[in-house]
């Protein structure tokens, strides 16, 4: 039994569908967000800011590596974290990749009232659909299973249990 590591844009519900899926399966829950926050000792936002994306994306690699060692769990990581190929190879290693497709209007509905994610700060229509566009090969390569995030955070809980049964 290895983790689950949830993928996905932004929005995709990774952190509300893997707090749902770890109660369930009676796993611990962890997020790379919110460890990069804790080892900075500051928001993303100001991460972001005052110390730029590659640190930002330093530190989350650095927290990738340390959340892999812990009792096996439900992840949620940064959408970003696919940008990485040796992040990818750390979590095939120790687990399962679930990738979280939604279509682009349903993550510029969800992320409409955002304030907390840098790289939505201007042009943020644009530049989620950019992103996503950007990102879709890489997140389907790094995917072991896919699964279709459009739906109510139920649903696709229900979903994700399920692909993951017997993991
Ligand atoms: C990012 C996604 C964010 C966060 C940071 C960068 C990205 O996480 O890691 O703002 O590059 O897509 P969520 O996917 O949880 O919003």
């Amino acid at each position: 039994m290895g983790h689950i590591w949830l993928i996905g844009m932004m929005g995709s519900g990774k952190s509300t569908v893997g707090r749902v899926v770890a109660d369930r399966l009676e796993r611990p829950f962890y997020d790379t967000d919110v460890a990069v926050e804790d080892a900075a000792g500051a928001t993303i936002v100001d991460v972001f800011e005052l110390c730029g994306e590659d640190v930002f994306r330093e530190t989350e690699k650095t927290v990738l590596e340390e959340i892999a060692t812990r009792p096996v769990g439900v992840i949620a990581t940064g959408g970003g974290i696919v940008l990485d190929g040796g992040n990818v190879d750390i979590m095939r290693s120790t687990g399962t990749i679930v990738l979280l497709t939604a279509g682009e209007e349903t993550l510029v509905r969800r992320l409409e009232e955002s304030v907390d994610r840098p790289l939505l700060a201007e042009a943020a229509t644009l530049r989620l659909r950019t992103l996503a566009r950007e990102r879709d090969e890489r997140y389907r390569a790094a995917a072991d299973l896919v699964v279709d995030a459009d739906g109510s955070v139920e649903v696709v809980s229900d979903l994700v249990e399920a692909v993951c049964s017997g993991l």
